[in-house]
């Protein structure tokens, strides 16, 4: 690539800036002429974790300070109103402009505002990151959205985002994606630390150690899964990090902590009886009211027809999450690379053909769903 007088935008939340973030900014500074990093406003609804605008500049200017040719814009920051691209663009319009995003944002790309004015003025600079697999709908988009003004970089994005900051935060890891010294930053501040009342609620439930294992990596498998589905991140998390607090309660115990099932589950074989009792635990003791991540939880074990996009990721995550290794999850992973309805109905027809033993009626009943209504 010609590398003369080329800019490049590298825009994001920078909440906080990972261990990927930093590399794909030093891969950036060998191949333009000058790099913008540019962190983005957070709507203050959004903000969960306390960490300020001062805050994550910080953590940026630290981390970047060794990177030659590379500034950090506060221009996103200090404007009013909403940050848009195309606004941001239009202000640093220059001649051989480039923009560069993760693979895992072109799921949303449509979404932009005025892609028209975007594709006038830089070229989009796609960065192929892990888990995020530029498949034939995605490359579609990207065509379609840039009208062909786009590149793909000829390196790869290092792995973790800062969704699953929050996740290695609450396994007590935080360098996971993280540099050691902006690790030590966000430790000393207490930020990111919205689950770490997981561990609590583990402990309170039994967990064992396996099962907690489970569960982290099931969600930072749902991360990935979700941003790929454009699915709510965070309802991933929660459903994911909770999916299995069932698993070593008993009905009576549940009843003893003031749980009501109505009956439903007398009859239920144990194996679908632990998501049964997990939702009605998120619901009647945790607290959580939002419905469709207690109906995920309902649902992770046997899948069932039309379910929610939600729900699909909660399932297809446990299934498939790097610490399963059982006879077939080569092949169920393989499909989920395609797309995930085509992971979904892999891992639907593993469990009505391939495991043995007693089919859940739900799960026949959604595999036959999902063999006539792949894709809904
Ligand atoms: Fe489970």
């Amino acid at each position: 690539m010609n590398t003369t007088n080329k800019t490049v935008i590298f825009g994001g939340s920078f909440d906080p800036v990972t261990a990927a973030h930093i590399g794909i900014t030093e891969r950036l500074a060998e191949r333009f002429d000058r790099v913008i990093v540019m962190p983005c406003k957070i709507s203050p609804f959004k903000t969960r974790t306390g960490a300020t605008a001062e805050m994550r500049l910080e953590m940026l200017s630290t981390a970047l300070k060794h990177v030659p040719s590379v500034e950090v814009s506060t221009y996103e920051l200090e404007s009013k109103g909403t940050n848009y691209t195309y606004l941001t663009l239009e202000r640093f319009a220059c001649e051989n402009l480039y923009f560069a995003v993760g693979s895992e944002m072109i799921a949303e790309l449509d979404k932009w505002k005025r892609t028209d004015i975007i594709r006038s003025l830089a070229t989009l600079y796609v960065v192929p990151r892990p888990s995020y697999p530029l498949d034939r709908t995605l490359t579609e988009k990207l065509r379609r959205v840039t009208g062909g003004r786009y590149e793909i970089a000829d390196f790869t994005g290092g792995d973790g985002s800062s969704s699953e900051v929050r996740i290695s935060v609450a396994m007590e890891k935080p360098d996971m994606f993280l540099t050691p010294g902006i690790a030590a930053y966000i430790t000393e501040k207490g930020l990111y630390g919205e689950y770490a009342y997981v561990r609590g609620v583990y402990a309170r439930f039994g967990m064992k150690q396996s099962r907690i294992d489970h569960s982290f990596s099931a969600a930072l498998c749902g991360v990935k899964l979700a941003k790929r589905a454009c699915v709510d991140v965070a309802k991933a998390t929660t459903a994911l990090l909770l999916h299995d607090v069932g698993k070593y309660v008993t009905k009576e115990q549940a009843e003893a902590m003031g749980v009501n099932f109505d009956g439903r589950i007398d009859g239920m074989p144990l194996p679908v009886r632990h998501a049964e009792i997990g939702a009605e635990i998120l619901a009647q003791i945790l607290g959580i009211t939002d419905a469709e991540i207690i109906e995920a939880v309902r649902w992770h074990t046997t899948g069932r027809p039309r379910m929610t996009p939600l729900e699909k990721i909660v399932y297809l995550a446990d299934y498939i999450e790097p610490l399963r290794n059982f006879d077939g999850v080569g092949r169920i992973r393989a499909a989920t690379e395609k797309s995930i309805d085509d992971g979904l109905k892999a891992a639907l027809e593993n469990s009505v053909w391939y495991i043995g033993g007693d089919i859940y009626p739900a799960t026949l009943e959604a595999y036959e769903y999902y063999c006539k209504h792949q894709g809904e």
